[in-house]
């Protein structure tokens, strides 16, 4: 009898780990295609913008010391509410948006 338990309870932490596991990858992932589905047509694949686009609208590359310098906090309340030429960007959640600040800060 208590080994039952002990054996199901030993089953439902691993099921835990594994769906918690799967989580956070797809969390990890959906930052990246975030980026690439809403950010990327102007920050360029990997943050730093075409020269044509960064002359044009003056995006700095994420290698700029004031990129640099941006918390994720920062850089969640540009994608919400839009900075200078940067117009706020629709359609994404609010896990979505953290996400893809965290992503946009792991960009060099
Ligand atoms: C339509 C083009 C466009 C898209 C799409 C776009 N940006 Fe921008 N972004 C800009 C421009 C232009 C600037 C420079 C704005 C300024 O300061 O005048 C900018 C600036 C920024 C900055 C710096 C703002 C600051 O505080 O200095 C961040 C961070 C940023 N973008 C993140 C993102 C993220 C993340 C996405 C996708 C969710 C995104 N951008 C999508 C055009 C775009």
């Amino acid at each position: 009898m208590t080994k039952t338990i002990r054996n199901s309870a030993v089953k439902f932490a691993i099921g835990t780990l594994a769906i918690s596991l799967a989580g956070a990858m797809s969390f990890a992932q959906s930052g990246e295609a975030t980026y690439t589905a809403k950010c990327k047509v102007c920050h360029g694949a990997t943050g730093t913008p075409s020269p044509g686009m960064a002359k044009m609208m003056g995006i700095k590359p994420v290698s700029d010391p004031s990129m640099q310098k941006l918390t994720v906090a920062e850089i969640e309340a540009t994608v919400k509410n839009g900075h200078g030429k940067m117009k706020p960007i629709a359609g994404l959640s609010d896990a979505q948006v953290k996400a893809v600040a965290e992503y946009f800060k792991t960009l060099k």
